[in-house]
């Protein structure tokens, strides 16, 4: 296989960490590809409820994984996601799916299938890439990986002013002690703790440790 010839920027880091918002952000700043891997793992807990799926039946979850269509594409610059042809928008975060993507996303089978489809994003742009296993797993080999950290209490009030039902502790603790690829903060990855920092200030930072690590990125 030749040399992978994109950059992939990995963002990590536990629920409601800011890490969508500064992805967001630094994708436009950079002219990347944003792609919201939790947003994947969603979107198969969307289609495993509506399917009266129970998402804690690991061999009902992937059997459900077998008979539908993700796609994951790429239009006007901007990630794409659907199931078997239907974008399900607003129903990635509800409560419902809150609740149940990490039973859903600590199955070895999906996280495997998920993470292929991840690593395609590589061959076809320039990515920043957020999730909780991207610097440590989808993507090791990248030099340009970030752990975005806030403290619980700020984690949950950014949750609450969102007006999102979501138990944070309990999926960051699925999250973090599953077998199959928890949240680890990667070995050489630049931990940023965003409690006392606003979003210029976060993507600044960001900007900062890509130069450092040898990315060309206007200031
Ligand atoms: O980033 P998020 O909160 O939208 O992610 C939803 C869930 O998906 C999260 O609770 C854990 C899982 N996830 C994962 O296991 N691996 C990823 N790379 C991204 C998300």
């Amino acid at each position: 296989m030749s040399a992978p010839t994109h950059h992939v920027v990995a963002i990590d880091g536990p629920a409601a960490s800011g890490k969508s918002s500064v992805s967001r952000e630094l994708a436009a700043r950079l002219g990347f590809l944003h792609v919201n891997s939790g947003a994947m793992y969603r979107a198969l807990t969307w289609s495993v409820l509506r399917a009266g799926v129970s998402p804690d039946d690991p061999g009902a979850v992937v059997a459900h994984l077998g008979v539908i269509d993700i796609a994951c594409g790429e239009e006007g610059g901007r990630a794409t996601l659907s199931v078997d042809g239907v974008d399900p928008g607003d129903g990635l975060t509800s409560p419902e799916v809150n609740a149940g993507v990490s039973a859903v996303s600590g199955i070895p089978r999906v996280r495997e299938v998920l993470v292929a489809r991840q690593r395609e994003y590589r061959l076809v742009a320039d990515i920043v890439m957020e999730g909780r296993d991207i610097g440590s797993v989808v993507f090791p080999d990248t030099p340009y990986k970030f752990y975005i950290d806030a403290s619980a209490e700020v984690r949950a009030a950014r949750r609450q002013r969102e007006g999102i039902s979501d138990d944070l502790a309990r999926r960051d603790a699925a999250d973090s002690t599953r077998e199959a690829s928890p949240l680890v903060v990667a070995e050489d990855a630049i931990v940023i703790d965003t409690s006392e920092m606003d979003l210029t200030r976060v993507v600044e930072e960001v900007l900062a440790g890509l130069a450092g690590r040898g990315m060309e990125v206007d200031s």
